[in-house]
């Protein structure tokens, strides 16, 4: 009877028909409507966007009794499983969730009998500063996805890591696994991915984001001097800066100027590849990025802020 899954709005899990039925970004979801049928929707982690308007200091984790009163809306013995982002991805410019909320998911799902899976896509492999962004919070994920971190992109490799116990489900007698690929676990890029995974150990690489981490949010939290600059958030070498009309009110910049694109494009023509959605500029350089690197990355987006405030006359 459990067939439905739980998503978040504002998350990102992909653009094939079952991955983008959990996604939770209406711009991305709506042209290709109907979707999958069972995929329900709770509220997200978007702190500095929060949908109640609360702050999460004095919020009480609203999102984790969100997620609840979800679960209960849809009788939880028709829930498989609640799928999230533990640290939503770059579209949303990695607002880490409020302290608690991942292990109170962990405890919601042992609680009502449904399958927790972390979507670690993009924030997996070292980015956070753990290995696997789960391990921030000591919580184990009935399935983990990963891809990105291990391949740069260059090789095309994806998987998803499950607890034994739903593994032995498919070694039962008269059990097989129908969901196979052409290209699935294709041996040559296993072999690549095995040697990063070597490299990252050897070279200490998780520490080295840690600590490079650090160096790069002390001088990004330099570029508060600008009033436009509205909120600076992210862990490890995940981290985006988010740009507004007003720092206070979060009043957002009239999206007609493009401010956002105008920043990016700005960057480009001074040789650095930086991405925006919209007014959120996004920075999760590569594990092996060097202090140096970080202090050129961040000359030259402050210099491009600066260079916007003045063409904007902000
Ligand atoms: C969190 C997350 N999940 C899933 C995906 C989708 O991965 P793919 O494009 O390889 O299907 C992405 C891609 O950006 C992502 O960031």
């Amino acid at each position: 009877n459990r067939y439905k899954i739980i998503s978040r709005r504002n998350s990102y899990h992909g653009a094939t028909y079952g991955a983008l039925s959990a996604t939770g970004l209406p711009d991305f979801v709506e042209p290709f409507h109907p979707l999958v049928p069972g995929f329900v929707k709770a509220m997200s982690t978007f702190c500095y966007h929060c949908e109640l308007g609360l702050e999460p200091s004095s919020c009480n984790l609203a999102c984790l009794k969100n997620m609840e009163q979800t679960i209960l809306g849809e009788k939880p013995g028709t829930v498989a499983a609640v799928i999230v982002d533990p640290i939503p991805g770059s579209n949303t410019g990695y607002p880490v969730p409020p302290d608690g909320y991942i292990p109170g998911l962990r405890a919601l799902c042992d609680k009502y009998g449904i399958l927790l899976i972390f979507d670690e896509v993009q924030v997996g492999f070292g980015k956070t500063g753990k290995m696997f962004a789960c391990e921030n919070w000591n919580v184990v994920p009935d399935f983990l996805c990963l891809a990105k971190g291990f391949t740069g992109g260059y090789l095309p490799m994806g998987v998803v890591i499950v607890k034994e116990g739903i593994a032995n489900e498919f070694r039962k007698p008269g059990k097989d696994f129908h969901h196979g690929f052409t290209f699935s676990g294709n041996p040559t890029i296993a072999c690549v991915v095995l040697k990063v995974i070597e490299i990252i150990k050897k070279e200490n690489l998780v520490q080295k984001a840690v600590e490079t981490g650090k160096y790069l949010e002390e001088n990004l939290r330099i570029l508060y001097e600008y009033p436009v600059v509205g909120d600076i958030r992210g862990i490890g070498m995940l981290w985006a800066v988010e740009l507004v009309e007003d720092r206070k009110t979060k009043k957002p910049l009239d999206s007609k100027l493009k401010v956002g694109t105008w920043i990016r494009d700005y960057c480009w023509k001074k040789g650095m590849i930086l991405r925006n959605n919209a007014e959120i500029l996004v920075i999760a350089p590569a594990l092996i990025m060097t202090r140096e690197q970080v202090d050129f990355m961040i000359d030259i987006i402050d210099e491009a802020i600066r260079e916007a405030i003045k063409h904007f006359k902000f």
